[in-house]
């Protein structure tokens, strides 16, 4: 039995040519309103992107659904925690636009050191204004990065190209790239950047982490970039410290509050300071990051669907086993109870059959054990395994029709 995939919201077609290298079947459709019953009924991945809401009604309206793909950074849009007690992981791709956010922060850089918006924006109403007053090569500066994962690191990596110097503020010990150089304080950071770049993510300890006073410590004519998420800088004192001249420039990507629609009107107290640059939030916005994390999702989907691998899943337990010929591959999804482990055991020994390769990985809640036994035409054992009454689901690889029998999911 070949899966099948569903494809909504007009993911990028890279999606498509990985599902079919793995014999997976994609259909497509713009909204899952659109979908009729028939193939709402026979759909075993489904991939969304943000505007898709999955809640327990939707899942109930999917009854063969096993996994789902967000094709994006966030997974908001669905209840995680009642996937999961359905036994279906979500994966996500995280890191597929890092690149583009890396350019557009070098990107800034410049145009902030040349004032190239304020320029730009004067010749269009009008105004010839040539000054080399304020305006900086960015070579021998220095940049400070504040978070140094995936996005910090490409872009020391793509400043030292330019010959920028690079240091670097996290909380985890981190191996410099290049010639960076790890500082051991935020504060040390602020005062010594010509540059500062906010690169960590939005949690309690980062939240207005770059308020009034961290602002007053950075050098005065500095510059500082927020690409990351808009609870970390204090804007209204990042704008005092614009118009009183402390700061020379900005660039706010993210913001606190932003319109979740398109052609939405934007105001803020940052808008009409000179050398700001503001952006609706385009850090990871480009069609090769779409092609990114459209490979990326499509491969975690797939290794799902054909292997029973939930590596990647951000509710679920992670299980892999390599692939083996001549297996037959059991996935069994259980609350994570004591004693259902050797249970398990027990009742495929009971039967003769010979374990070969076991992966194991549980959370609070959830057990995922993922098996390669000797091959059986026996259905026995899989009604054993699947009547268990710790079960939430049992798959086979390859997929029998025997399968769909005995998925045991119940909704929350
Ligand atoms: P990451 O998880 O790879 O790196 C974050 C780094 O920050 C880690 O090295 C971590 O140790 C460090 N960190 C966390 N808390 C810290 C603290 N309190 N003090 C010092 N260091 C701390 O994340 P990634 O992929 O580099 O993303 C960084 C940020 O960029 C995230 O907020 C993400 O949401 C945002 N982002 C924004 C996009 C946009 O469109 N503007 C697109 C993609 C990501």
């Amino acid at each position: 039995m070949t899966p099948s995939t569903l494809l909504l919201e007009g993911i990028h077609d890279a999606a498509d040519s990985r599902l079919h290298q793995e014999s997976v079947h994609v259909r497509r459709a713009p909204r899952l309103t659109d979908v009729d019953c028939d193939l709402r009924n026979s759909i075993s991945g489904l991939g969304i992107r943000s505007r898709t809401t999955l809640d327990a009604a939707a899942f109930e309206s999917l009854p063969k659904l096993s996994a789902v793909g967000c094709f994006c950074i966030g997974t908001n849009q669905v209840d995680l925690n009642c996937a999961a007690g359905l036994g279906i992981p979500v994966f996500n791709s995280p890191f597929s636009n890092t690149r583009s956010v890396a350019e557009l922060v070098l990107g800034e850089v410049i145009c902030l050191h040349r004032k190239l918006f304020d320029r730009s924006a004067g010749m269009h109403t009008g105004r010839w204004r040539k000054s080399a007053s304020g305006a900086h090569e960015i070579r021998g500066r220095t940049l400070g990065i504040l978070g140094y994962g995936h996005i910090g690191a490409q872009v020391s990596v793509l400043a030292e190209a330019m010959g920028m110097r690079v240091l670097y503020h996290d909380h985890q010990p981190k191996l410099p790239l290049g010639n960076a150089s790890q500082v051991d304080s935020l504060e040390t950071l602020l005062r010594e950047s010509d540059v500062f770049t906010i690169h960590v993510p939005d949690t309690p300890m980062t939240q207005n982490m770059i308020d009034a006073d961290a602002i007053s410590k950075m050098k005065s004519g500095a510059f500082l970039l927020n690409n990351a998420r808009g609870s970390i800088v204090d804007l209204g004192a990042l704008a005092v410290a614009l118009r009183t001249g402390h700061l020379a420039g900005a660039a706010i990507d993210v913001f606190p509050e932003e319109p979740s629609e398109n052609d939405a009107s934007f105001g803020h107290e940052l808008c009409g300071i000179e050398n700001v640059i503001l952006t609706p939030h385009i850090g990871g916005s480009t069609r090769e990051a779409q092609e990114n994390i459209a490979r990326d999702v499509a491969e975690k989907l797939a290794r799902f669907l054909t292997t029973g691998s939930t590596n990647g899943a951000v509710n679920f337990p992670e299980v892999s086993l390599r692939p083996r010929a001549d297996q037959l591959r059991i996935l069994h999804i259980h609350h994570n109870v004591p004693g259902v482990l050797s249970r398990l055991h027990a009742t495929i020994a009971k039967v003769g059959l010979n374990i070969n390769a076991e992966s194991l990985d549980s959370n609070m809640q959830h057990s995922c054990v993922l098996l390669d036994v000797d091959p059986t035409n026996d259905p026995t054992v899989l009604d054993a395994l699947a009547s268990m009454p710790e079960a939430i689901r049992l798959h086979t690889f390859p997929p029998r029709q025997h399968d769909a029998a005995t998925a045991v999911a119940t909704l929350a």
